[in-house]
């Protein structure tokens, strides 16, 4: 039997998803809508990477994502809410760090790591660094809190990594194991559809929501097409669309120690480059967030190139001045 027969819905469509079914505790979306309505918005494009989940990749797709913005020449302000983690903001200071010790200048956005986890202090840090910006990127910690649900409340896009078992979807799905019925939607699906539902109300356009796969290992093991099908009928009830994705790559983990992505490499010539595939997977992270529809006056920037593929080997990198 073909999987896809396999999987059944009897799940509502999130659509009748109503506010009073509000399930998941803590403030309701409708009073953490309007916290963020009632404050300054930024004049840029607010991209927010979210998942309860954590380890899916959320900071390193940020970080990606950003430089990629970065090159083609956009002003970028990055907000790291994972004070006690700071990844993302720990990347960009070794970022630096190897500026200084290559003696080089690499374009880099503007970020600061919130300490104060508050929307009155979220919305005074995006209006510090990023109030000129093109886009404001904010990298969210893998629980749900009340500044995880501002966040999300505040995105004009909202990017959730995944990687590929079900333990990891059991957040957007749950699926029965052996009839591989959807029983219910997870709690951060919920989360995420109540927060857009509170935004339509208000008469604010809801977030363009788009999951992205990551760590894909191209095996094609009955266990992955399971995986893509279970993701695929849950994107038509949650509302989501999905990215093509990234694989699992040795470089996103090393470049990412020094702050440098693929695209840096043309600007250090001492860096070994070699034939690799990541820098198309990266143009087509950008391209799949399709932000032309959403005002992009460049959008053409982000466009895939597939015939230029210019990366580095998948070994350890080494630094020296
Ligand atoms: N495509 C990939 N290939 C290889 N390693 C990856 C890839 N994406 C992420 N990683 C690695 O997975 C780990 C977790 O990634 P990351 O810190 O970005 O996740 P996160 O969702 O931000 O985690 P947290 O919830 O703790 O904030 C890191 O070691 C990172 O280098
Ligand atoms: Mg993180």
């Amino acid at each position: 039997m073909a999987i896809q027969a396999k999987i059944q819905t009897s799940v509502q469509p999130l659509t009748d998803f109503a506010l009073q079914d509000w399930d998941l505790g803590g403030e309701h979306p409708a009073v953490i809508v309007h916290d963020v309505a009632s404050r300054p918005r930024p004049h840029g494009h607010v991209i927010v990477f979210a998942n309860e989940k954590g380890g899916v990749g959320k900071s390193t797709l940020a970080f990606h994502t950003a430089m990629a913005m970065c090159d083609a020449g956009k002003k970028v302000a990055v907000i790291d809410l994972d004070h006690g983690q700071a990844t993302l903001s720990g990347a960009l200071s070794n970022r630096e760090a190897t500026c200084r010790l290559l003696k080089i200048g690499l374009p880099t956005p503007r970020y600061v790591a919130v300490s104060q986890p508050s929307g009155a202090c979220l919305s005074q840090e995006i209006a510090r660094i990023g109030s000129d910006c093109n886009y404001v990127l904010i990298d969210v910690a893998g629980s749900d809190s009340p500044i995880a649900r501002r966040a999300i409340a505040m995105a004009d896009t909202l990017v959730t990594p995944i990687n590929s078992s079900f333990a990891d979807i059991e957040l957007l799905g749950q699926f029965d194991a052996t009839t591989m019925r959807l029983k219910r939607l997870g709690r951060f699906a919920r989360l995420v559809s109540a927060l857009r539902g509170a935004r339509v109300e208000r008469r604010m356009a809801a977030a363009d929501w788009i999951v992205i796969p990551n760590r894909i290992r191209r095996s094609g093991s009955n266990n992955e097409t399971m995986i893509g099908d279970a993701l695929e009928r849950l994107s038509q009830i949650a509302g989501f669309r999905i990215g093509q994705g990234l694989g699992e790559r040795v470089a996103y983990r090393e470049l990412f120690l020094f702050g440098l992505t693929h695209l840096d490499l043309k600007r250090i010539p001492k860096l070994a480059r070699v034939k690799a595939t990541a820098k198309h997977e990266i143009e087509q992270l950008l391209a799949d967030l399709q932000l032309s529809a959403v005002g992009d006056d460049q959008a053409d920037l982000f466009e895939p190139h597939p015939s230029e593929n210019l990366w580095i080997e998948e070994r350890p990198l080494s630094l020296t001045a």
